[in-house]
């Protein structure tokens, strides 16, 4: 018998995952970058390539348009000249672009299997369930008094395009790790309670800086019933966070913080938001991978760094963006998301020459009543800043 299981970014795109042929192998570094950029100069104005800050050099070399989530948003969003959209990026990155983008233009992510283990954290089931069992447990979900609902759901963008119709539906919204503290006060303006979904940390890191004790958060488990909580502890919470995480940016730690500045006590340290708490509160700085970037770029030359998040782009901030500092990875080790990294050269190479040869690879496809309410929810956030 012949079963084929479709996993979800097959399911949500059109056809299934296309291998890369065998022909795309096995190319030496000159031969790729010399074909990619051939192809890319036929193509000229049809196609835009965009690459978000931690895809690896030997791709993102080729991005006509460099940014964090948000940033690549409003260039999807902006760049309708162009008829295809070579997302550089992840599967999220690439819907959202698709879900933004102009009706003539088209989405290709270079590779499907290129996901973030963090939106796959947050099923549309699961948040079917925990809807649900909220309002049994006495959590307005719909209903508004006095102005104001009982719960706005809020997705932080790295999650699936259902998820972000789901928040749509509901009354609530997209945010991205730059404009989280913007969209959670937009929330608390129109609801009493938020649950923030898939990222625990970003949502407690957010929440925690704006000045809310940690008594008024809970977490809430999708694998337990009820989440893992009580009546009670539903009541007095006013953030309800998803227990999802970043397995990149959840291996650094304090102590390799205090390692660091042992080391290099006139040293700082710059931290992702998808950090755990403890690891953030013991940087000088924290933010999106674009506030990464220009924090450590506008400091004073010399200035040692600490960075906490992906490995490509703290490597390229200590080669080519800020070579006149000391910029280390906070991990020894450094932290790669593996998933980023499936988009390779070869890839890029193969859905370019695709498309000069008119066929389209790898195509992303959000269906329209997905796509409608999802909209909804990202043009939420991006009417607010
Ligand atoms: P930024 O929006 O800060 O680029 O973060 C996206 C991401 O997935 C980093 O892990
Ligand atoms: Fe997802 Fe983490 Fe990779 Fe970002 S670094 S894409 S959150 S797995």
């Amino acid at each position: 018998m012949d079963i084929k299981l479709l996993t979800d970014y097959e399911k949500q795109s059109i056809g299934e995952r296309q291998p890369l042929p065998e022909r795309y192998l096995r190319l030496s570094d000159d031969e790729l970058d010399a074909r990619i950029a051939g192809a890319k100069a036929t193509l000229g104005k049809r196609c835009v390539i965009l690459g978000h800050h931690i895809q690896r050099d030997e791709v993102i070399k080729f991005a006509d348009f460099i940014g964090d989530s948000l940033k690549l948003s409003r260039a999807a969003a902006s760049r309708t000249e162009a008829d295809y959209i070579v997302f550089c990026g992840v599967h999220f990155m690439a819907e959202s672009a698709d879900i933004l983008r102009a009706p003539h233009q088209k989405v290709v992510l270079p590779d499907l299997a290129a996901g973030c283990s963090m939106a796959d954290m947050a099923a549309e089931d699961q948040l079917e369930i925990c809807w649900r069992e909220l309002e049994q447990m006495g959590v307005r979900t719909d209903a508004v008094e006095n102005g104001k609902a009982g719960l706005i759901p809020v997705t932080y963008i790295n999650s699936s395009a259902a998820i972000k119709a789901f928040v749509g539906v509901h009354g609530g919204i997209v945010c991205t790790s730059t404009n989280a503290r913007a969209i959670m006060t937009w929330a608390w303006e129109r609801g009493d309670k938020i649950l923030m979904l898939p990222d625990q940390h970003l949502g407690r890191n957010t929440a925690f800086k704006m000045g809310v004790p940690l008594d008024e958060m809970v977490v809430w488990d999708p694998n337990e019933m009820y989440g893992g909580l009580d009546a009670a502890q539903l009541k007095a919470a006013r953030l309800l966070l998803w227990k999802g995480h970043c397995s990149v940016h959840t291996r650094f730690t304090v102590p390799q913080i205090e390692a660091f500045r042992k080391k290099y006590p006139e040293g700082r340290v710059v931290a992702h938001p998808e950090c755990t708490l403890d690891v953030v509160r013991a940087s000088d700085e924290s933010g999106s991978t674009e506030y990464i970037i220009n924090t450590v770029k506008s400091s004073p030359p010399g200035t040692i760094w600490a960075v906490a998040t992906e490995i490509h782009l703290v490597n390229r901030l200590m080669n080519e963006v800020a070579p006149d500092k000391t910029v280390v990875t906070l991990d020894p080790f450094g932290c790669l998301c593996s998933t980023m990294f499936r988009v390779s050269p070869n890839h890029l190479l193969w859905v370019l020459e695709g498309l000069l040869d008119g066929t389209l690879h790898n195509q992303i496809v959000v269906p329209d009543e997905t796509k409608r309410w999802a909209k909804l929810a990202l043009d939420r956030m991006l009417d607010i800043q």
